[in-house]
């Protein structure tokens, strides 16, 4: 029998099954009754009679590209408290480090395996130079940060701080170097005070600063938004200025150079107009031969929710018709990678250069009281939908789309993680970074639905949104989201290539679409456990109104 997770009380109330996984067993039926009997006994409902029914076509046997467990980078610039309160507090505060870098951030961060962190920039990447942030750090050079609030940056936080940062989460470097008012020379030496084994004089001077060892760097950036904040250059202006960053700005660490070179990105669109699609050709164009050990391996993309520009829309106190317009907006995201791929695979038909989404998330009004410069927002339900939705989208171009970096990681923009003080807490964004974790390295799975649809006004938008994946042991994960803040939704899977014997998993939600976590309430946002039905090559679950779900599949 295909049984619903969904069941009637005798008082007519619905009411859903706890964490467990429903087999067809006696034994797990008993367990079934049992929790379902303390549910009833604590008087726990849900208004489950108008649930929508969504089926599911999983074929494993179909799967397709590894989803790179790079798409669920981190991007950390100097931007208001970003990295200084962030992730840097000094070795002499009294919040509890390991030489200067927080210890709960840390734990966080490790707890979502950060793969990569792009630093130091953003706009500030292309007006930071590298030399003011290395040495004792009573002598460094103290300056300011024009672009974001015009404060002081105390250069503190370096290239040493920032790679013992990597060491203690266990993410890769992504760094960006400064295109725009610096120069090729102190790009390329940059690098190779970072990477070199050699005993040179930067070697030495990065040894004299408390590391013989040469630093990996993964990923270099060559400029960011060169056409905007980056220089407002031309295509053609930049890309004289990529073919030589690329060529002279080298990485020397011999276990990289025996292994898999530093991945170079160049700079790429920043959205779908006639602007950006010549952007993407002339770059394009330009790398289409691909035979030099200079030439690039990645093309950066930035694509924020907005809507309207400057962001007015509020991240906290909105209304249904806000929630509805951000993720209608939000999922302009797969137009725009579409757009973008069709031309880099008329140049590269092999995909050797990855679409790098090195920017994106949600943008709203700066939070009243806040420094506007410092770009500080809360983040709600509706941003982990928002998450799951853009992770979903990566997921299915996972073939061209290799790695993504949402802004930003901390107190900037769509954070995972906001401090205050001695403070922290980690946001619905955070929550639903964690319950990817499984897709990091996994084999994309198609999954086929027809999503519904849910109308708010005069917007109207998928009401399902889903994906799979296999993860290396062979295991089946499935992604669901039912972004209907009113109604939830029956879902019944059938599976092929696989036989289900159980499944579990977790859901987000919260009682309202712009619920936060505060300092004072941290786990109002949360993920919990749902209840999953699996039999005769089907899975049943219902999900809750404005929910991200997450479960996995035993056979
Ligand atoms: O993330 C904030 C800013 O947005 C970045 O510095 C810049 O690259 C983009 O415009």
């Amino acid at each position: 029998m295909f049984f619903s997770s969904t069941r009637s009380s005798s008082l007519g109330h619905h009411f859903v099954l706890p964490f467990m996984v429903l087999t067809h067993t006696g034994a797990s039926v008993i367990r079934a009754l049992l929790f379902g009997f303390t549910l009833m006994a604590i008087g726990a409902t849900a208004p489950f009679a108008d649930a929508q029914k969504v089926e599911l076509s999983v074929d494993v046997s179909k799967a397709g590209a590894k989803i790179d467990r790079n798409i669920f980078g981190q991007f950390a610039e100097h931007l208001g408290h970003g990295v200084y309160e962030g992730v840097w507090v000094g070795p002499d505060s009294k919040i509890p480090n390991t030489r200067g870098i927080r210890n709960d951030v840390v734990a966080a961060l490790k707890a979502i395996k950060v793969p990569n962190v792009r630093w130091p920039g953003g706009c500030f990447a292309d007006e930071y130079h590298w030399r003011k942030g290395i040495g004792p750090a009573d002598q460094r050079v103290v300056s300011l940060n024009p672009n974001w609030g015009g404060v002081i940056e105390p250069n503190t936080f370096g290239t040493h701080e920032f790679m013992d940062f990597l060491d203690q989460i266990g993410a890769e470097a992504y760094i960006s170097v400064n295109v725009g008012s610096g120069t090729p020379q102190e790009a390329a030496e940059w690098l190779e005070y970072m990477t070199t084994a050699q005993p040179t004089t930067l070697a030495k001077e990065r040894a004299a600063n408390g590391h013989p060892a040469p630093y990996e760097v993964g990923y270099l950036g060559i400029g960011n938004e060169s056409w905007d904040c980056g220089g407002n250059m031309t295509p053609d202006y930049y890309l004289s200025q990529l073919k030589i960053y690329s060529r002279f700005v080298r990485n020397f660490n011999p276990a990289q150079q025996a292994n898999q070179q530093m991945l170079k990105i160049a700079v790429g669109p920043g959205g779908s107009e006639p602007r950006w699609t010549d952007w993407t050709e002339a770059i394009m164009k330009a790398y289409q031969h691909h035979t030099w050990s200079w030439d690039i391996n990645g093309l950066s993309m930035h694509s924020y929710t907005v809507v309207r520009w400057p962001p007015s829309f509020k991240s906290v106190g909105f209304g249904e018709s806000e929630y509805a317009q951000i993720l209608k907006s939000t999922l302009d995201m797969e137009d725009l990678i579409s757009k973008h791929s069709a031309i880099m695979d008329k140049y590269d038909a092999q995909k050797k250069v990855a679409l790098v989404v090195d920017e994106w998330g949600g943008w709203y009004a700066p939070l009243s009281g806040s420094n506007p410069g410092f770009l500080v927002q809360q983040n709600s339900l509706r941003d982990a939908i928002l998450a799951a939705l853009n992770l979903n989208i990566f997921a299915r171009h996972a073939d061209r789309v290799r790695m993504a970096n949402i802004a930003q990681m901390i107190n900037v923009l769509q954070a995972m993680i906001m401090t205050d003080k001695e403070k922290m807490v980690l946001t619905p964004t955070y929550h639903v970074f964690k319950m990817y974790v499984p897709f990091q390295d996994a084999t994309f799975v198609p999954v086929t639905f027809d999503a519904g649809t849910y109308t708010h006004g005069d917007i109207s938008l998928p009401r399902v949104d889903a994906i799979g994946a296999k993860d290396q042991t062979g295991k089946l994960w499935l992604a669901i989201t039912n972004v209907d803040p009113g109604r939830p939704v029956e879902i019944e899977a059938n599976l092929a290539g696989i036989t289900a014997k159980s499944a579990s998993g977790q859901t987000l939600t919260a009682p309202k679409i712009d619920s936060v976590n505060a300092f004072d309430a941290p786990n109002t946002v949360g993920p919990k456990p749902i209840s999953v039905k699996a039999q005769d090559g089907k899975l049943a679950l219902t999900l809750e109104p404005k929910s991200v779900t997450v479960i996995s599949v035993q056979q």
